[in-house]
């Protein structure tokens, strides 16, 4: 063993949206990264109720659990803060009062081990964490799908992301979340409506597959969800209420319809993508959505269809987790770029801030 190699340990703190997460990773030189730990408190059962995630409610769980999940993440490490090189915070885009609950256990960390801070976007988390599991190569093309973005992006290296088409209204996890709630069941959504699915018939509804009249790779999902909406009204009216086959085949059928537009839009991507970079013919998915076993299929056939390869990480770490802010940490760090004290949490942070924004944004600005 060559004990000169040269060792990179980040912590990372990810508490964007409703889970509270710390995690380790380890980089030794030549060898593949390590998660030495990656801890997650989910808020699930505090904002089941409400049908949607409480922003305060998740602001304050995330401020009375960062310490303790920090300190669990380093004692299965077997570490100390003093053995870190850098502390890496998700630093937006998110609910703000949750981004500010991370950034601040960060900058106390930081100031009180005298490390070096990073704060990182948690885009950037997600689009990273296939050098993470897979060691890709940069460039590759990421579809970068979750419960509160849709993006295109080639990755260039770990701070420079090309956005070539994005969602124009809802993130696909938002369909399938509010899809759920008008079928009366549990959220999170999106894997509520995989397991509904299993049991129906895809072909029993013929949703719309919005924007693919359209060229180009930019996405829309609220017709889509209008669309379930009428369908399950018709139903109430017709007959009173669902019958597990109705909410089965209206599972099916709306996955069937979110897995066609994201099929002929990465095909349209990849496209783009191979003519800016043929020499890297690789696509990589990422984001809770990612998780979803029909979508990574039809993901699969599609590269396989074009002879690229094609990567999926593990559910685990598609969805929000804090080893990919701490993998993404590492990826600045070794770059030399760091963070100070004036580190802002930010609740809009664009990936690609030359791109141009997607109409539908609201008015403060694109989110991502
Ligand atoms: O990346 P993530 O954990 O958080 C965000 O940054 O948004 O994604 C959460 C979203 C939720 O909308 C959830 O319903 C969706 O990912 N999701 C799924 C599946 N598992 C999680 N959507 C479809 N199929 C799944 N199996
Ligand atoms: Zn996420």
């Amino acid at each position: 063993m060559n004990n000169m190699a040269k060792t990179i340990t980040i912590l990372g703190i990810e508490s964007s949206c409703d889970d509270t997460a710390a995690a380790v990773v380890r980089l030794c030189e030549g060898d593949q990264p390590l998660i030495m730990a990656s801890k997650i408190f989910c808020q699930e059962t505090l904002h089941s109720k409400f049908g949607g995630v409480v922003p305060e409610i998740a602001a304050r769980a995330h401020a009375e659990k960062l310490d303790y999940i920090v300190e669990d993440a380093l004692k299965t490490s077997n570490l100390d803060l003093k053995d870190l090189d850098a502390i890496a915070v998700t630093a937006g885009p998110g609910l703000i009062g949750g981004v500010i609950s991370g950034v601040m256990c960060a900058k106390g960390l930081a100031a009180g081990a005298n490390k070096p801070l990073i704060g990182i976007n948690h885009l950037a988390g997600h689009a990273l964490t296939p050098r993470l599991t897979d060691s890709v190569e940069f460039p590759y093309l990421m579809l970068l799908i979750s419960g509160g973005h849709c993006q295109f992006l080639i990755v260039k290296s770990a701070v420079n992301f090309q956005r070539l088409g994005a969602t124009i209204d809802d993130a696909p996890g938002e369909a399938f979340d509010k899809v759920a709630r008008l079928l009366s069941l549990p959220q999170p959504g999106g894997p509520a409506i995989q397991v509904s699915a299993q049991t129906g018939n895809s072909k029993a509804y013929k949703f719309p597959r919005p924007l693919l009249d359209r060229d180009g790779c930019n996405m829309s999902f609220s017709g889509l969800k209008t669309a379930v909406l009428r369908a399950r009204n018709k139903l109430v009216d017709e007959q009173g209420g669902l019958f597990k086959k109705d909410q089965s085949d209206i599972s099916a059928s709306f996955q069937e319809a979110i897995c066609d537009v994201l099929y002929e839009k990465t095909r349209r991507a990849l496209a783009t993508y191979l003519e800016a970079a043929p020499n890297n013919p690789v696509i990589s998915v990422s984001g809770g959505v990612a998780s979803n076993i029909l979508i990574r299929q039809r993901l699969s056939n599609l590269a396989k269809e074009n002879s690229v390869q094609f990567i999926a990480p593990p559910i685990n770490l598609c969805t929000d987790n804090a080893a990919m802010i701490a993998w993404a940490g590492l990826e600045h760090f070794r770059l030399g770029i760091t963070d100070d004290m004036y580190l802002k949490a930010r609740p809009r942070w664009p990936l690609d801030q030359s791109a141009s924004p997607i109409i539908g944004h609201g008015k403060k600005g694109p989110k991502s």
